[in-house]
């Protein structure tokens, strides 16, 4: 079947463009001697997972404890933890995934850390964590001069194991030029360079010195301090990454297919998708980066300008072909949040439906709800 019969809107998983973009991470992290830990919250599908972990992913990043407990139950036992857990029923989680699993945490205080301590405690269990370490992003984390001060207090947590330091530089998605991607990733790589020392000089030893971002992922590889990469979006890329000159547009492997169904006007169209297949970012962070809401391939002349729930509005900039009936593809601006919208995406080649990819692990799609 040729993804020209399907209906619309569909997702569209461009499985050559995939398959590259997934070798050529796990090639730049080979060649640099970096271990690759993605982040799973891109695509929260365990078979897009086991085509990372197959290119050589030695374990993951989770955003929330539903990524991390699908991927346990799916075999995938090195987990680490994006995010401090906190509250009695979250911690209980995370003490039951990591009687399953290989769980590394991440901390950047102690109120967390007490908690997670006596829990471990008292299921006889040594957690390892990282320490969060803020490189520019301020979403939170410690500076890298308080990394040891940090070390010297969760030390006193008898179940708890520094193993590292990880950072997400996500400010890099405020850059507007290569240039400033490329001071971003400066910063990344000089706090976590600074993290380390403080840590060193307050008697710590660390394995792991992980940062992670798509955009800044390529000079973060090439420096000698850094260890592990932890990069998410890189698997589809998106219309954010090629703004931010990341990408050309055909890296980008996730579209939605949607039919132009209106003219109500001459200079615009209406289309049968809006933000409940896009979502509404324009930038990562309340940053707006790029113009409209997803790139139109094969059609600059075409913008789209606004979204309703079900519809787009498209404004027609110049001579068209286009007309009511006729099916456009769209490279969402941030593929990350566009995945998160539909079950599945149709995995297709040179436009040759070939598989289903599920997105299995969405937020509550397969844990039993507390009442029936
Ligand atoms: C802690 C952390 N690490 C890594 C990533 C992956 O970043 P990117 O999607 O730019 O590759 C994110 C993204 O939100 C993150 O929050």
């Amino acid at each position: 079947m040729d993804i020209k019969e399907l209906t619309t809107p569909s997702f569209l998983l461009d499985l050559d463009v995939l398959e590259k973009n997934i070798n050529d991470m796990a090639e730049l992290c080979k060649n640099n001697n970096k271990r690759l830990w993605p982040m799973v919250k891109t695509h929260k599908s365990t078979q897009i997972a086991r085509m990372q972990r197959d290119a050589g992913a030695e374990g993951f990043l989770v955003g929330t404890l539903d990524e991390a407990e699908k991927l346990a139950k799916e075999g995938f036992l090195n987990i680490m933890l994006a995010y401090p857990t906190a509250g009695e029923a979250n911690v209980a989680r995370v003490i039951s995934l990591a009687q399953k699993a290989h769980v590394i945490l991440s901390l950047d205080g102690l109120d967390a850390a007490k908690a997670l301590n006596e829990a471990a405690k008292a299921a006889g269990l040594m957690l390892e964590y990282l320490i969060i370490i803020d490189s520019g992003l301020h979403r939170f984390g410690v500076l890298p001069k308080a990394a040891g001060k940090l070390a010297v207090d969760l030390s006193f947590f008898e179940h708890l194991k520094l193993a590292g330091i990880g950072t997400h530089p996500g400010h890099v998605y405020g850059a507007s030029s290569s240039e400033e991607v490329r001071k971003v990733a400066n910063e990344e790589i000089n706090a976590m360079k600074q993290a380390g020392e403080n840590l060193k000089e307050a008697g710590f030893a660390i394995d792991i010195v992980a940062t992670g971002s798509t955009p800044t992922a390529a000079y973060a590889a090439a420096d000698k301090n850094i260890t592990m990469l932890r990069p998410g979006n890189y698997v589809f890329y998106d219309n954010i990454q090629i703004a931010l000159g990341t990408v050309l547009e055909k890296s980008c492997a996730l579209c939605v297919l949607a039919t132009i169904i209106s003219r109500p006007g001459e200079d615009t169209f209406i289309m049968d998708a809006g933000s409940k297949c896009f979502g509404l970012d324009k930038g990562a962070h309340g940053i707006s980066l790029v113009k409209g809401y997803g790139v139109i391939k094969d059609h600059p002349e075409l913008l789209i300008t606004d979204l309703s729930e079900e519809v787009g509005k498209i404004k027609i900039l110049g001579k068209t072909e286009i007309k009511v009936g006729d099916k456009i593809r769209v490279i969402p601006n941030h593929a990350c949040s566009a995945a998160n919208m539909t079950d599945y995406l149709i995995g297709h080649r040179n436009g040759n439906i070939e598989k289903t990819v599920y997105i299995d692990i969405r937020g509550g799609s397969f844990r039993k709800p507390p009442v029936e």
